[in-house]
């Protein structure tokens, strides 16, 4: 079958894209790792011996980068919708993190307030229908800031993705309410023209 137009422009831009050409040469699973190197270098979320949580890890770039940054001392949960190829040093929990099900499976692997990072690079399915996006990007946003309340420790941190929309304001502003530190970041890998960038929270409850 012959390739959509979107479809070669896309193979156009990954076989340009400098974080392509490293991803494959460092073994990483995804682009997105990068955006995780930079922001971890920039605001030192990951020590050795840290316990983080990385909702929507699927492929599991940033789980690789969680798992070697905490090492043998530290502890990764990796939580997505689609099943994942397993990562050394990280367990891997398929499931929706909006199901309560789910939010019951990870109290059974952490106790309250043992997490030191929530980290949700979760994303919806596009539908191109931008109210349904939108919503739906703002649901798991929720979601993610719900759990991060749940797990995390006192003074523990929380980066999320978030899509800019007209519930952004809204959504920061809880995590304003819950956090003492709040910036936003675009990282570099993070492509200009997309609509995320990532929210950057520290101590939590503080
Ligand atoms: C941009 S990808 C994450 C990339 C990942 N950080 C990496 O470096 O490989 C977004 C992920 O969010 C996951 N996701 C979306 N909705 C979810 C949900 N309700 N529960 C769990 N994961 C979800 C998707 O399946 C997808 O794998």
């Amino acid at each position: 079958m012959a390739r959509g137009a979107s479809s070669n422009r896309w193979l156009e831009r990954q076989a340009k894209d400098k974080y392509v050409k490293q991803r494959d040469g460092h073994g990483y699973r995804s682009r997105a790792a990068y955006k995780l190197l930079e922001l971890n270098q920039r605001e030192r979320l990951i020590r050795p011996g840290s316990v983080v949580l990385d909702l929507g890890a699927a492929p599991g770039g940033w789980t690789q980068v969680a798992a070697l940054a905490v090492g043998g001392a530290g502890k990764v949960v990796a939580l997505d919708i689609l099943e994942m190829q397993p990562v050394k040093g990280a367990t891997v929990v398929l499931g929706d993190c909006l199901v309560p099900d789910v939010q019951s499976q990870l109290a059974e692997i952490f106790t309250a307030n043992a997490v030191d990072l929530v980290m949700s690079d979760m994303a919806p399915n596009i539908t191109g229908i931008s109210a349904r996006d939108e919503a739906a990007a703002t649901e798991l946003a929720e979601t993610a800031l719900t759990i991060a309340q749940q797990f995390l420790r006192p003074g523990g941190a929380l980066l999320m993705k978030l899509f800019q929309s007209r519930e952004t304001d809204a959504i920061l502003s809880d995590v304003n309410r819950l956090f003492r530190t709040v910036v936003r970041r675009k990282p570099d890998a993070s492509r200009a023209k997309s609509r995320e960038f990532y929210v950057v929270a520290k101590q939590f409850g503080l």
